[in-house]
């Protein structure tokens, strides 16, 4: 096994769960060290399909994967989504809690979109003290990606990069490494993705995302609606390395493919990843 990361267990390589896969995968148990959700599904603790994702939670790890934290927000923390969110953690036995360094809306007003932060000291010490207060209701580690961006503030004083990186150590989190995502906003914003995957604090990757986006010419946009893309496979590989291997995980999205495809795709990420010697395959 790699090293753990802040103490937490290297799953392996896994696939995000979608509703159209459920059947699929109750039915086969297919050979994928975890899966994650998209935790704001699964809040309501009723219905069919949070009694099917019980069930595969009795027969892997399962990441809650947010989407509405909002921790770059200047609104107050939503409590009552925190403590729902560590209802769903406690039966899901998660190991740790995912969403986004961003801000999804202010004012009461929810955009449901994952908006980009201004990178100054201010902004850093907001989130920094919000991730601590979201670890200490969760009762386990929150672990924050990286997004794609098609903005920049002119505010910003840090690139992401260092951003991410003091974030991490000032709070005490760990980093989803979204690799697309460094591989789309690179393209966007012409910075170099190597010397941001070389910047980053390698110990606290505790995860990380694979992709697929679309090519519009003058910019990508993260659409997770088609395989990874070769340029990212090559990101990946030097993720890998400099990480030592981490939890590995397969996103899409739009034109779902059968699950077997998913899978084939699943096992490129093994054969490309960089382990140490002894490193999971799982
Ligand atoms: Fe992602």
């Amino acid at each position: 096994m790699t090293a753990a990361r802040l103490g937490l267990p290297h799953l392996g390589f896994g696939v995000g769960l979608r509703s159209a896969h459920l059947p699929y995968v109750r039915r086969y148990r297919p050979p994928v060290g975890f899966f994650e959700v998209i935790s704001e599904n699964f809040l309501d603790n009723r219905g069919g399909r949070r009694r099917a994702l019980d069930e595969i939670a009795e027969q892997y790890p399962v990441i809650p994967h947010g989407v509405s934290l909002s921790i770059g927000s200047t609104d107050p923390l939503d409590l009552g989504h925190l403590r729902r969110l560590k209802r769903l953690a406690d039966s899901l036995d998660a190991p740790w809690v995912s969403d986004h360094v961003c801000w999804t809306g202010v004012l009461g007003v929810h955009t449901h979109d994952l908006l980009p932060l201004p990178f100054t000291e201010e902004t850093l010490a907001h989130v920094v003290a919000r991730i601590r207060v979201v670890q200490n209701e969760l009762e386990r580690p929150l672990i924050l990606e990286n997004p794609s961006s098609y903005v920049e503030f002119r505010a910003s004083a840090l690139t992401e990069w260092e951003f991410l990186a003091r974030m991490a150590e000032e709070a005490d989190c760990g980093l989803l490494l979204d690799v697309n995502n460094v591989h789309v906003s690179a393209f966007n914003h012409d910075f170099d993705p190597e010397a941001y995957l070389r910047a980053l604090p390698h110990e606290r990757v505790v995860q990380m995302h694979l992709a697929g986006h679309t090519d519009h010419g003058t910019h990508l946009i993260d659409t997770h609606d088609a395989p990874v893309a070769e340029p990212v496979w090559e990101l990946y590989r030097l993720a890998t390395e400099l990480t030592g291997g981490a939890s590995t995980l397969l996103e899409r999205d739009e034109n779902l493919p059968p699950f077997p495809e998913l899978l084939a795709e699943l096992n490129r990420a093994r054969a490309v990843a960089v382990l140490p010697s002894g490193g999971v395959h799982g």
